[in-house]
Parts: C-alpha cells; structure tokens; sequence
C-alpha cells in the first residue's frame, strides 16, 4: 500500500482523466484501456461514484506507481458501545473513538447500557463529562428507557443522541417487557426526536404498531431475520415513520459460522442468522437505512470464559468489509455512502462537520489482525479475514486525526453533536 510519507507526487484528477493504474511507464496493454485513454478495469467499481458526486480522486504517485486514494464523507456509526461509564477494560471514550478513528468514522451515537445504565440527569452527565474529556472523535449519547424514566427523560431529549429502547434480552438491565411502559416512552418523548428500539421478530411487529398509533418515528437497530426486514418493507410502503440499521456481521455471518468463531466468540444479540434471512438481508438492500456497527466490545477472556457476554467489536472492520462487497458487486459505493453518512446523518438530525473526509485505498490488499486494533477488547470475529479496501488517513474539522496506522487526535478533540455545533439547535 502506498505509504503517505514516502509518496513523491499528488495530483488530483476528475473522471475524464483516469489513468491505468499499475504504473505510468507500464500503462496497462491496449485492449483493456478505453477510446485511447489508460483505462484499468480496476477502477470500475468506483467509476459511479465519481459519476454520481462529481468528486475527485487523488493519484498519488509512489515509486513510479500511481495509486488511487479516494476521499469519502466522514462516516456516522448510530450504534456504539464505549462502556464508559462502569467497564472501562472492555473499552472507554478514549479507546472507543480511537477505534472509530481508524475504522474511518468521525462520529458515533453511544448506547446507554453502561453501569450504570444512562437514564436520568446523573448518569447522562457523567457519561457527557466522560466523553469531554476522552472523545477523540465527534459524539453523542443516548439516554436508556427504563421503567420510571419517562417524563424526566424527555426532558433531556434535545441534548440526547436519541431514546433508546431495549425491549428484548441483551447485555445489560434495560429490558422493558411491559407495552404500557413502551407507550409511556411513545407518549413522552418529542415527537421529532429519535427513538431507536432493539426489537427482534413479533417484538419488532409490536414496536412498528406503537409507531404507527402515535403517528411517530421509530428506528429499528441490528436488523438480522427475513421477516423482520419483510415487515420493515410493507410498513413503509404503507408510509409508517419506520427506519432501520443493518450490522455488517449479519451480511457477513452466518450461524454456520458458528463452529468455527467457538460458542462463546459467536454469541451476539440479535444472534447470528440462518443463510436465508442473511440473503434476505442482500435482497431487500433498498430498505436498509443504515449500516451501523453495533460495536460491542467484551474481552477475549470474557468471551471465552463460562459465561460469554454478546457483542462483537466491529468499528474497525466495517468500512474495509463493506469496501471489500463493493469490490465484490454487492453493493455500490454509493449504497455504501448512503448507508454510512447521508442516511444516519438525517435520521438523526446530526450537524454538518465541515472539512471532515476519510480517504481510503480502494485497492489496497490486507489482512484483519486483532493485534493492530485499538479497540481494547483485543479480538474481531473478522480475524484473517482478506479485505481490499483501507483506511489511509481522517480528517476532522480540518485536522488530520488519524494517518496509517496512527491516531492523532488528543483525547477530548472530539466534539459533542447535540451541543457543541453552532447549528445543531437550528438541526432538531
Ligand atoms: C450489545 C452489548 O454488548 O452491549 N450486545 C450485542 O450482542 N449486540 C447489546 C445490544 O446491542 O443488544
Ligand atoms: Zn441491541
Ligand atoms: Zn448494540
């Protein structure tokens, strides 16, 4: 891969002017190369995107090779876990965004099943103190529904990522079995702020209904059976207020992987699927909003101990997988982007972050080792795993933050979303 420090020449070029790209002595033989011009078939799968957004790509000449880095809006990650507060050797605000960083995302939406739980003034300010002083990266975090939090936390919705809902068993307390209570959340929190709920099957059905009665969003996280992204399909065609997320580990994963991952390392909540709601998953794309990570680190000796807690790390892997599909033909880059950054940034009314881009390697070949993670659960259900596709460099309201390999940002450069943009107020 093209090393940053030791490339000679840049040039930016448009669409018209795309070279071969192995080497510009050694231009690429004739009959692959298009009307004249040195034409690679290696850029094909990012030829629409240069289409689609006029953008402009940067060759970057190294060693008499020319290589194509390409810069991508800052990616939106709504579903994080930093477990802080209360589990800080799982994760933290430092360590967390520091992952986000190197996975290419320059913001992310944190879930509130810390210890304690965020559910009220307290807790929510000392996860916001937290996140002042450790995020490296821009930030927000949710608050949890419990069972007597209603009203006070409607209170602090405009500061809040959004509401978030547990109404099946997962990691952590916040399950709320009870429809009533579900309706008092429905009821209290502003109608045109985000409501995001872990809903798996009938659940799902039964959450989709609550939106439907009081005329109001609902977005819907981890996505993984085929009835469930069948009935987010009908209830917007019936024009129901509904949204939804994906996670790369249900596109990629399978309960077949199962053995192979071991029983502890493949637990995760929604649980892996069968390879039919995995196609179903491919087949319905258009009706997946977002993909969002569900970065949910425990460590390796939790995972392989007695009693393996669900969630995998997935901020750093997800961007180089999902380049690795577009590679593949399963997705275009512009299904990605939507995906990554226009999507996530509307459904959650999230600020515009100026001069803030990731620049990848389309092309560049590599391995996932857990070992070069910064992520501090210190493995990946991805491991080995061959992707093309990489991170190179982030930048951040116009500083660069993370550069191959390297994280730049100082704990605490990271800003609050809901907070800390001049025009978030105007946003909500
Ligand atoms: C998440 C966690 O560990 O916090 N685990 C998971 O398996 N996804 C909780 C959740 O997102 O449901
Ligand atoms: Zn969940
Ligand atoms: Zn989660």
């Amino acid at each position: 891969m093209a090393g940053l420090d030791r490339i000679k020449k840049k040039r930016t070029i448009g669409l018209d002017e795309i070279p071969c790209l192995c080497t510009p002595r050694n231009p690429a033989p004739r009959d692959i190369c298009s009307s004249g011009r040195f034409f690679y078939p290696k850029i094909e799968p990012w030829r629409l995107y240069f289409f689609a957004c006029q953008s402009k790509a940067d060759l970057a000449c190294l060693e008499g090779n020319w290589y194509l880095h390409m810069r991508l809006p800052g990616l939106i990650d709504p579903h994080v876990h930093l477990r802080e507060p209360g589990a800080t050797h799982k994760e933290d605000w430092a360590s967390g965004t520091a992952a986000a960083l190197a996975g290419g995302f320059t913001a992310v939406l944190a879930m509130p099943n810390t210890q304690p739980s965020i559910t009220d003034r307290e807790t929510f300010t000392q996860a916001a103190k937290a996140a002042t002083f450790k995020a490296r990266c821009d930030y927000a975090q949710y608050l949890g529904a419990g069972p007597e939090n209603a009203a006070r936390a409607a209170k602090l919705a405009p500061q809040a990522a959004g509401l978030k809902m547990y109404l099946d068993q997962t990691y952590g307390q916040l399950r709320l079995d009870d429809m009533v209570l579900w309706m008092a959340h429905f009821a209290a929190w502003p109608p045109h702020l985000p409501i995001v709920a872990h809903a798996e099957s009938r659940t799902l059905a039964a959450v989709i209904l609550l939106a439907a009665l009081y005329d109001r969003s609902v977005h819907l996280a981890h996505v993984s059976r085929r009835e469930e992204i069948l009935l987010i399909r009908a209830a917007k065609e019936k024009g129901l207020k509904v949204t939804c997320e994906v996670a790369p580990h249900h596109l990629l994963l399978t309960n077949e992987d199962i053995p192979s991952l071991g029983t502890g390392r493949s637990q995760v909540r929604p649980h892996l699927a069968s390879t039919g709601d995995q196609q179903a998953l491919w087949d319905n794309l258009e009706v997946i909003d977002c993909f969002a990570t569900d970065h949910a680190p425990h460590t390796l000796a939790e995972k392989d101990g007695s009693d393996p807690p669900p969630g995998y790390p997935g901020l750093e892997t997800a961007l180089p997988l999902l380049l690795n599909a577009v590679h593949a033909g399963r997705l275009s880059l512009e299904d990605l982007i939507a995906r990554m950054h226009t999507n996530p940034r509307r459904i959650f009314h999230l600020p515009v972050q100026p001069d803030t881009w990731t620049e990848v390697d389309p092309e560049a070949r590599w391995a996932i080792r857990a070992e070069h993670l910064f992520s501090r659960c210190g493995w990946t259900p991805f491991e080995g795993w061959q992707v093309r596709g990489k991170v190179l460099r982030v930048v951040l309201r116009g500083q660069e933050v993370y550069r191959e390999g390297q994280i730049l940002a100082e704990p605490g450069y990271g800003k609050n979303l809901r907070t800390e943009y001049a025009s978030s107020r105007d946003i909500s």
